[in-house]
């Protein structure tokens, strides 16, 4: 019986340092610590062991037991440990390596202009708004004293849905749709998309920004008007910057300018950026006409106000010296990375 007990023990011990994995292991211990393993079983066939030996031979199966279940156990943290090296391996952080390079995104040159023009004119108080693209002929035309028939609406060739329903071609469609909901004084701009059926080239696109400026409160002026695009040009091309206004007409306004900007090249003496002019235009603007505040339900009595509509591409092709507006459009990386 001893014998067989210690053969036991020595395969028991064998199969327990050849084991591979906690399964392995744990099959072993089934094998001769569980219900029917054959350690178990030895003590089951205790009775053919004589009686004054029993006690003997019980100690031995149970210290032979503990021993097992010792070597077992002493395996199992062998191999826990053993994984966790690998896995701390696995994990090793080589601080030497060269780092990756995060590719983060550019912002365009239009929204970087739009932002300098928004914080601008954010910071006199205005407020920026924003108006549907797809837009009524009321709102694009009518509503700013361009009626049907008008020879302006040829000037914009504009992508109709239906007779009533289009692509807008200008903000100004933005100042009917504030101005009817009546809270005054008014004091916002309102960049956006714009649309007319132009062909592509380096100064045009069928598809552009601006952004229109509106201003209406009581003993508004054409001062008013001078003295805000005056701050605006400095602040936005620098504090040397000159502007000048030139007569000039659109249906909505009244009296209507061009505003143009000394060079911020040349600084006015003439070059090649400015065409040898020593001038930039960059925006068209003029005091509201009456009959569009009065279609507007404003009494022009007793308010008075300004427009201007910027074309955002002008600003970003000026300030960064881009000079064609296709390269704004072709979301070329090159490009765009430069920003
Ligand atoms: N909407 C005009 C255009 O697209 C630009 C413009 C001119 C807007 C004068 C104005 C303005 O608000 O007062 O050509």
């Amino acid at each position: 019986m001893k014998e067989k007990l210690e053969q036991i023990m020595r395969d028991a011990l064998s199969q327990i340092d050849q084991s591979q994995g906690l399964d392995k292991l744990n099959n072993i211990r089934v094998a001769f610590l569980g219900k029917k393993g054959e350690l178990t079983s030895i003590l089951k066939s205790m009775k053919d062991v004589a009686p004054e030996e029993r006690p003997k031979f019980g100690q031995l199966v149970n210290e032979a037991r503990k021993d097992l279940e010792a070597r077992l156990e002493a395996k199992k943290e062998a191999f826990s440990r053993a994984l966790m090296e690998e896995k701390m391996k696995a994990e090793v952080i080589d601080v030497t390596l060269p780092g990756k390079k995060l590719k983060t995104g550019h912002r365009h040159p239009n929204t970087i202009a739009l932002e300098e023009v928004e914080k601008i004119f954010v910071g006199m108080g205005y407020e920026v708004v924003e108006g549907p693209e797809i837009e009524y002929d009321y709102y694009n035309f009518e509503a700013l004293n361009i009626p049907a028939n008008h020879p302006a609406k040829d000037e914009q060739d504009t992508f109709y849905i239906n007779d009533r329903l289009l692509l807008r071609t200008q903000t100004s469609s933005v100042q009917v749709r504030v101005m009817e909901k009546g809270k005054l004084p008014i004091r916002m701009i309102a960049p956006g998309r714009v649309f007319r059926s132009d062909e592509v080239d380096a100064t045009h696109s069928p598809s552009f920004h601006q952004i229109e400026g509106l201003v209406i409160d009581k003993h508004i002026t054409f001062a008013d008007l001078k003295g805000t695009l005056a701050e605006f040009a400095k602040e936005l091309f620098g504090k040397q910057t000159k502007v000048k206004f030139r007569p000039h007409h659109f249906p909505f306004t009244e009296p209507s300018a061009e505003m143009d900007v000394t060079c911020f090249k040349c600084g006015g003496k003439g070059c090649r950026f400015c065409k040898g002019e020593g001038w930039i235009e960059i925006l068209g603007c003029g005091m509201v006409h009456p009959h569009v505040l009065e279609m507007s339900k404003i009494d022009p009595e007793e308010y008075t106000g300004f427009a201007f509509g910027i074309g955002l591409e002008r600003i970003a092709l000026l300030k960064y010296e881009i000079d064609d507006m296709r390269l704004l459009y072709e979301n070329d990386k090159r490009f765009l990375e430069q920003f």
